[in-house]
């Protein structure tokens, strides 16, 4: 397999093709953005620790059953995955509230949802990532309704896996965002699970352990980011 051109280079992550039409090489940027790309730093060794955890958790998420477009870690901040057509939104799940649903809803953050709830976010940096729901998804030729119907099914079975997962590290699983793209007709979850896309907190101590340091400039980013893996056994290259 060879690393060919950028495709494109997002905010954290760029995007390689390959000698393969169907695979495509992500690498993993120390770059880190909050608020539409409003706040910006470079971090050190975040682009390691998020490769070798999204790899960790995408390998839990494959033994799970559940269909991942990740295929194999290549270097310490590079992974190999399968060309996905995206779906062009973010499916968020929230086991605790935090983060835009306190300001949209006017809930305390904390507040356990029993159930946990869903919602679907427009990826478009432009209008500030707005929410949408199935009907304009489906109105606007976005998915169809078994994607639409799968993108769920799939979002809360993660849920299921990484609930414990975290647990069993003595984290709460507060919220997450996931993407999800079609391969050969099949829905497959797409982009990375990492601190960057989710909410953990310490299960007694409440302690932030993810991207909410950056973005309240609480400090310690990446040495939180690295304290989750060591509690989930992960060892990490640099
Ligand atoms: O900001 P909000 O509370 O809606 O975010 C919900 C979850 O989705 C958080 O874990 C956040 O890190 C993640 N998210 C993300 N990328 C976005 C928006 C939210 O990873 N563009």
């Amino acid at each position: 397999m060879e690393k060919r051109d950028e495709l494109y280079a997002g905010k954290a992550k760029s995007v390689y093709t390959t000698d393969d039409a169907d695979r495509l090489v992500m690498v993993f940027r120390d770059d880190t953005s909050a608020f539409d790309g409003k706040k910006k730093e470079a971090l050190a060794r975040k682009g390691a620790v998020n490769n070798q955890f999204n790899a960790a958790i995408m390998e839990k998420l494959k033994a799970a059953g559940i269909p991942c477009h990740f295929e194999k870690m290549l270097s310490p901040t590079e992974s190999l995955v399968k060309k996905l057509d995206m779906i062009p939104v973010e499916c968020v799940v929230r086991n605790v509230a935090a983060g835009s649903i306190c300001r949209r809803l006017g809930v305390e953050e904390g507040l356990e949802l029993n159930p946990p709830t869903f919602e679907f976010f427009l990826k478009n940096d432009d209008l500030g990532d707005p929410m949408v729901n199935d009907f304009h998804i489906r109105s606007f030729g976005w998915a169809t309704d078994e994607q639409v119907a799968e993108m769920k099914a799939l979002t809360f079975k993660v849920n299921d896996v990484l609930k414990q997962l975290f647990l069993d590290g003595g984290m709460l699983l507060v919220d997450y965002k996931l993407e999800f793209g079609v391969f050969n007709g099949e829905v497959l979850l797409g982009d990375e699970f990492s601190p960057d896309g989710c909410r953990l907190w310490d299960k007694d101590s409440r302690e932030k352990l993810d991207k909410d340091r950056f973005r309240q400039g609480l400090g310690g980013v990446v040495e939180a980011y690295e304290e989750v893996g060591r509690r989930l056994g992960m060892t990490f290259e640099y």
